[in-house]
């Protein structure tokens, strides 16, 4: 089985993913957690050049390209075989991150996006995908208690760019969730660890 987690910043999808991972193996499931972009040490490197650095470094289409060469990397060499062994994969974010980052909020060509998921995704549609949702403000106010950490601070090139942005992303992500209602379930990210945790439980054995 494959979940994934998507929302905007300081959502607490990393929290939750773990959570979520200990609950599935009290009851024996052999389970994966990963994240993107990242996961795999060659798809780590290109997330160093994501995150880090300017936020007009990379334009949407460059991150888009990024994103999806470290997302291949990821697929063939730690997503794929985990699912074909019988693992349940957890993955902190992916292919409606893309969508709604580089496409939706950042402008990047949709036919290139479409060619990227046909090439690069297209057998690997998660069964789950739990988007959190929270006002931007409160989620950036999450998210700068993390960037106040040095390793926080190397990675926050999207938390830098600006309130639009944020918001944009959370409509997108509202949008995704309509779009894709058999798939993705939008979670109220507010409340405490285990009361958004109970949330995610419901829907997964609803
Ligand atoms: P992540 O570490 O999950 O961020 P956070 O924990 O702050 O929510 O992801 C790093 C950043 O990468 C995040 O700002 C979103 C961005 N991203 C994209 O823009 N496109 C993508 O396809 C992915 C996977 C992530």
């Amino acid at each position: 089985m494959f979940i994934t987690f998507e929302g905007g910043e300081g959502t607490g999808k990393s929290t939750q993913v773990k959570v979520l991972a200990e609950r599935l193996r009290a009851e024996g499931k052999d389970v994966v957690t990963t994240r993107e972009p990242g996961g795999t040490p060659d798809a780590e490197a290109l997330r160093g050049l994501l995150v880090s650095g300017e936020p007009g470094r990379w334009t949407a289409n460059e991150e888009l390209l990024l994103n999806f060469a470290a997302r291949s990397s990821h697929l063939r060499h730690e997503i794929k075989p985990a699912l074909a062994s019988g693992k349940v994969v957890i993955c902190d974010r992916f292919v409606d991150s893309s969508f709604v980052y580089q496409v939706a909020a950042g402008g990047a060509d949709k036919m290139l996006f479409s060619q990227l998921v046909q090439t690069i995704a297209k057998g690997s549609v998660p069964n789950f995908t739990f988007i959190l949702d929270i006002d931007p403000t409160l989620g950036a106010a999450r998210a700068a208690t993390r960037t106040a950490t040095t390793a926080g601070a190397a990675e926050n090139r999207f938390e830098r760019k600006g309130e639009a942005f944020h918001k944009a992303v959370r409509s997108a992500f509202a949008e995704v969730a309509n779009q894709h209602s058999q798939r993705c379930h939008l979670i109220d990210a507010n409340g405490s660890v285990d009361e958004v945790a109970n949330r995610i439980w419901a829907k997964l054995h609803g």
